[in-house]
């Protein structure tokens, strides 16, 4: 694992949109695993910037998003579906067909689930995964004491998630109790991990991620498991990180050719 400290959102935001330009340069039909939530919004608003110059182009590209409430109509301003209309899907020149979000409205949600995780293999697996994580050390929407083995499926929110998002509506009693989210199986298995936090809220969570246990208690610490994972956090995220000064030094002293 890989661990990025940086001095602000920013270049957190820079880093990631550079790993994206990257691959999707080198790999023009690249399979992108999308986060929603405030932390990638960053990397979402520089990807429309380096679309809008002309440097980068999501034509053939594919996305999958992570996680979708269950509950909430077509079209509600809340849906996953519709943030990542507003802050990317519809700012690019991706192709709608190819983005792709878990189905909170399906009848048979079980065969719902099966069915996204045939079409994330159908389209070769994912290449890239933003993640961000809860206070609670949730990934995707994966609550504490998911099986780290999980699979797309129902989950249910805890009342701290449900309480953090209250901020995307009008009241905490609108939020779902339930989601579908990829399981942390169906996350492990994307080629490269980059999860961003941002801000004194996650430094607990991300501390725990990084550096305690593998546990499900801890959903994030699953990344540990992962051959290919990049943590980019800014220094408030980092407070708690026992080794900060190891990952500073590692990551100065990276040659140039070595991206992350
Ligand atoms: C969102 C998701 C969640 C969020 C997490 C952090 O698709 O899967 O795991 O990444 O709740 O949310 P923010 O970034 O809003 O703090």
């Amino acid at each position: 694992m890989e661990v990025v400290i940086q001095g602000d959102a920013d270049a957190v935001a820079n880093l990631a949109a550079d790993a994206i330009e990257r691959l999707v340069s080198s790999r023009p039909n690249a399979v992108l695993g999308l986060a929603t939530g405030s932390s990638p919004l960053g990397v979402y608003d520089e990807l429309v910037r380096r679309h809008r110059s002309g440097t980068i182009s999501f034509s053939r590209v594919t996305a999958f998003l992570l996680d979708e409430y269950i509950g909430l109509p077509a079209g509600h301003a809340a849906t996953y579906r519709e943030f990542i209309e507003r802050h990317f899907a519809g700012l690019v020149d991706i192709d709608p067909t190819n983005v792709h979000v878990p189905d909170g409205t399906a009848v048979d949600v079980e065969a719902a689930c099966s069915q996204y995780e045939q079409k994330i293999r159908a389209a070769g697996g994912v290449d890239l995964q933003l993640l961000g994580i809860g206070a609670d050390g949730h990934l995707g929407f994966n609550e504490p004491t998911s099986s780290l083995a999980s699979r797309t499926r129902v989950k249910t929110l805890t009342e701290q998630t449900r309480t953090d998002n209250a901020r995307f509506f009008d009241d905490v009693d609108d939020v779902p109790h339930h989601v579908v989210t990829q399981g942390i199986g169906t996350i492990l298995e994307a080629r490269h991990l980059v999860l961003i936090a941002i801000g004194a809220g996650k430094a607990e969570s991300i501390a725990r991620a990084v550096e305690g246990p593998v546990t499900s208690m801890c959903p994030g610490s699953a990344i540990q498991l992962h051959p290919h994972a990049t943590v980019l956090v800014d220094e408030a995220a980092a407070a708690r990180l026992t080794l900060a000064d190891y990952y500073r030094a590692t990551y100065a002293g990276k040659p140039a050719w070595q991206t992350i």
